[in-house]
């Protein structure tokens, strides 16, 4: 198909341009180019103006733009490839490689939009998998099919855990993982292929990156593309973990979109199309009849604000929440999951059955006390507390440590060997814990360590 020239740069505004089309104005979300010897500046149309002048968003740097040049279109959205091939490959927004390896081959080319999701093409979670994590299996199971919401401040460990994922999702199911960077430090990206690599789970994963470098238009693009690879995956029939890091950035980078659209904001500084932009991206992360899609969202909270609109807008989404506390980070209580925070749906007696219900609602309610009681202790010290409460405190501090383990990943770092926990281990490790049968253990014996037995 040849671009016939269509239309010319009329005025420029930071990543907004304004174009003029003397016939045939492109539709919404059409891609338009202008290419020389040299490079390549990509836009999408996102308003008409008029009958001639539509508003469109840079997708790349702006320099050497300038008034009148000339602009192409096929008008097409943007298109993405996908295909086997994408295996092991780390790709940019548009699916240009960024791992210097050879181009793509055999793939074909698919627009990163999808028409009306059919709504009754999407199934339940089909239950929870196991990911050998022990706080996370106990106290926020991952949906099989579902999401999964990680959120925390910065530094607290969320990319940590998304590797370890990755690791035990390559391990343990054989399945295809799908890794969107966006608006994160470039570096993260790279340590993460080198750690990929390193732990052999590259050739099962694709990795998509629009890091915090990149124009806004590429940040909120990219996890369009990314879930357009998740979904060509699910549909020849894998089981797919998605994993975004951070999905709060593209929040902010639809923001950015919206002020340069001079879009009026709405609650707090957002965007007036918050919901909608963050519907577009949850109604697709769906399972189907022909395969899964697990995914775990990182989302930033800024200034540790849980309520801040942009997390509230991913909350209803989600199946499981992982709540990440700064205090159990500085601690060294890794991974450092808030066991109050954390929720999921899936914490009901009829999915995950009585007995983990039950160990899941006393561990609960020993980390509930113990944090009533710590300004108590702190104040008076333990000896104050009543029989009781001293014993509660005993062992909610044990399951705490129990509840530490090293992981795959960072073995480098720590020194200490990965370990997976099946959950069958991880119940029988708190009933002992809870039944006192090892009030006498100190506590240190508990930490960082795998199943119950290791430490008996
Ligand atoms: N499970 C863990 N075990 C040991 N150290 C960890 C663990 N999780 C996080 N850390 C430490 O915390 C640092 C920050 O973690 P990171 O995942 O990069 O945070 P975030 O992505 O939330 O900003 C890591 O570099 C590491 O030193
Ligand atoms: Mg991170």
């Amino acid at each position: 198909m040849e671009a016939t020239y269509k239309g010319y740069i009329r005025a420029i505004h930071g990543h907004i341009i304004e174009a003029f089309f003397p016939e045939n104005i492109p539709p919404i979300r059409s891609i338009l180019f202008h290419k020389n010897e040299k490079t390549e500046h990509l836009f999408e149309v996102e308003t008409h103006l008029d009958h001639q002048r539509v508003l469109a968003l840079s997708l790349g740097h702006t320099e050497g733009l300038k008034r009148g040049l000339p602009l192409y279109t096929y008008n097409n959205p943007l298109l993405f490839p996908v295909g086997e091939s994408l295996l092991g490959r780390v790709l940019n927004f548009k699916g240009d490689p960024l791992d210097g390896k050879a181009p793509l081959k055999e793939v074909s080319y698919i627009s990163i939009y999808k028409p009306q999701q059919d709504y009754f093409e999407s199934i339940a979670i089909k239950g929870i998998m196991e990911i050998g994590i022990k706080i996370i299996d106990l106290l926020s199971p991952f949906p099989q099919g579902g999401k999964v919401g990680l959120f925390g401040g910065a530094g607290v460990g969320k990319t940590v855990l998304l590797m370890e994922f990755i690791y035990k999702i390559a391990r343990y199911y054989q399945g295809v993982s799908v890794f969107c960077g966006v608006g994160e430090r470039m570096r993260e990206g790279h340590e993460l292929i080198v750690e990929m690599d390193n732990l052999g789970v590259l050739d099962k994963s694709v990795i998509i990156l629009g890091q915090m470098q990149e124009a806004p238009g590429i940040r909120f693009r990219t996890p369009l593309s990314a879930i357009t690879v998740a979904e060509y995956f699910r549909d020849s029939g894998r089981d797919v973990l998605f994993i975004v890091d951070n999905i709060y950035r593209f929040v902010q980078a639809g923001c950015e979109v919206s002020m340069l659209l001079g879009r009026f904001p709405s609650r707090v500084g957002y965007q007036p199309t918050l919901a909608l932009e963050m519907a577009e991206i949850q109604d697709r992360l769906i399972s189907t009849e022909k395969g899964n899609i697990t995914s775990v969202q990182a989302i930033y909270v800024p200034a540790d604000d849980i309520t801040d609109p942009g997390c509230a807008s991913v909350f209803p989404y989600l199946d499981t929440v992982v709540m990440l506390s700064r205090s159990m980070a500085s601690q060294g209580l890794y991974p450092a999951v808030d066991p109050l925070g954390s929720s999921s749906k899936l914490l009901n007696p009829e999915i995950i059955g009585e007995r983990h219900y039950q160990i899941a609602l006393e561990v609960r309610e020993h980390f509930a006390r113990y944090r009533e009681l710590k300004d108590i202790i702190a104040l008076m010290g333990i000896e104050e507390l009543s029989h009781q409460d001293r014993l509660i405190v005993k062992r909610a501090r044990r399951l705490e440590r129990f509840l530490t383990q090293p992981f795959f990943t960072m073995e480098e770092f720590t020194g200490r060997s990965g370990v997976h926990v099946p959950l069958e281990e991880t119940l029988k490790g708190c009933e002992i814990i809870l039944s006192g049968k090892m009030d006498k253990f100190p506590e240190e014996a508990f930490y960082m360590r795998g199943g119950i037995e290791e430490i008996l």
